[in-house]
């Protein structure tokens, strides 16, 4: 079958309203921030494909591992007849379990959603091509703001890969987590890619790595606002700094003006100024301990019914059941 036309639950002008509200309320904070979503237009997407191939980041490639060996026990255990893919970008670990319930045999729908058109029109063409039988409808949307709209029918499995639920912060995570569980019924599944907590030393170059491609991912995000919102930064004049919060336990990204600056912000009428050394925070990625992820997920009503990693530890999936 090909893919079914994008669904576009998040629409142009919504998109275009949440980037203005986002951008003001981050830029004119006292310690300055991004919400990492917009890192993803075309070129983002690109850049972070190219990031899951580099020597330092080991998540996706920790995570394919477990996924390897564990697909055909998920389609088994999980029996689903729909499965949906939060911040699917390219799914190509996806496939994996795309794989296994085809030997299995019962999927009948993919849901992929992501925020990125780009990635989404491709994905869906690809998997649409590959795995005939199988109806694919792409959702560009938030996952954030989207669950109440997920598509019923037939046991659910929504999966949620790559780590990226690290990228809330924690009482974000608790109201997503609580929202996934409303948006489900009991008995539906849940599957969660979770980076884990090891040393800093393994963990920081993943997010700073020699051949500078995060750093060019970091800065993208100044030049989609510059381009959707009539900003002049100046991206080069911008270092990349990724660091360990041991307290917190996650790794942030952060933009650092290596001058002082003043950058206009045409869409927002507004002018915000930089003073020399100046941070901007651009993205959290939370790394998690096996209990603190069943914990979380008892506290949203899911209850955690399987644990695995990769070889080296590196990298957690959670398989739990709405309860
Ligand atoms: C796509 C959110 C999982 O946090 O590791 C990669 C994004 N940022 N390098 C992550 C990212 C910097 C990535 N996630």
């Amino acid at each position: 079958m090909s893919a079914e036309p994008l669904e576009i639950h998040l629409e142009e002008q919504d998109l275009g309203r949440s980037l203005r509200d986002d951008v003001r309320t981050g830029l004119t904070a006292d310690a300055k921030w991004l919400p990492p979503k917009w890192f993803y237009d075309a070129r983002g997407s690109e850049l972070f494909e190219e990031i899951t191939r580099l020597a330092e980041y080991y998540p996706t490639r920790a995570e394919r591992a477990v996924l390897a060996e564990r697909a055909g026990t998920i389609a088994e255990l999980t029996g689903a007849k729909t499965l949906i893919e939060l911040g699917s970008g390219s799914s190509e670990k996806t496939r994996l379990l795309l794989d296994a319930f085809t030997r299995r045999g019962g999927l009948g729908t993919f849901v992929p959603l992501d925020v990125s058109v780009s990635a989404l029109r491709q994905s869906t063409a690809e998997i649409a091509a590959d795995y005939p039988g199988l109806r694919v409808r792409g959702i560009v949307g938030d996952f954030t703001h989207q669950l109440d709209r997920l598509p019923t029918g037939g046991r659910r499995l929504v999966v949620f890969l790559g780590g990226t639920i690290g990228n809330l912060l924690p009482a974000e995570r608790s109201a997503f987590l609580a929202a996934m569980r409303d948006a489900l019924e009991a008995g539906d599944w849940l599957l969660i890619g979770t980076d884990l907590v090891k040393d800093p030393a393994v963990v920081v170059p993943a997010y700073d790595d020699a051949a500078g491609v995060t750093a060019e991912f970091n800065r993208n995000v100044l030049r989609v606002i510059n381009r959707e919102l009539d900003a002049d930064f100046d991206p080069a004049a911008f270092t990349h700094v990724a660091r360990w919060d041991a307290e917190r336990e996650w790794v942030e990204m952060r933009l650092r003006a290596q001058r002082p600056m003043r950058v206009r912000v045409g869409a927002l009428d507004l002018t915000v100024t930089f003073a020399e050394g100046e941070e901007l925070r651009t993205e959290v990625s939370a790394k998690f301990r096996r209990e603190g992820i069943a914990g979380e997920l008892a506290a949203a009503g899911f209850a955690a019914h399987h644990f695995w990693t990769d070889p080296d530890a590196l990298f957690g999936v959670t398989l739990a059941r709405a309860e």
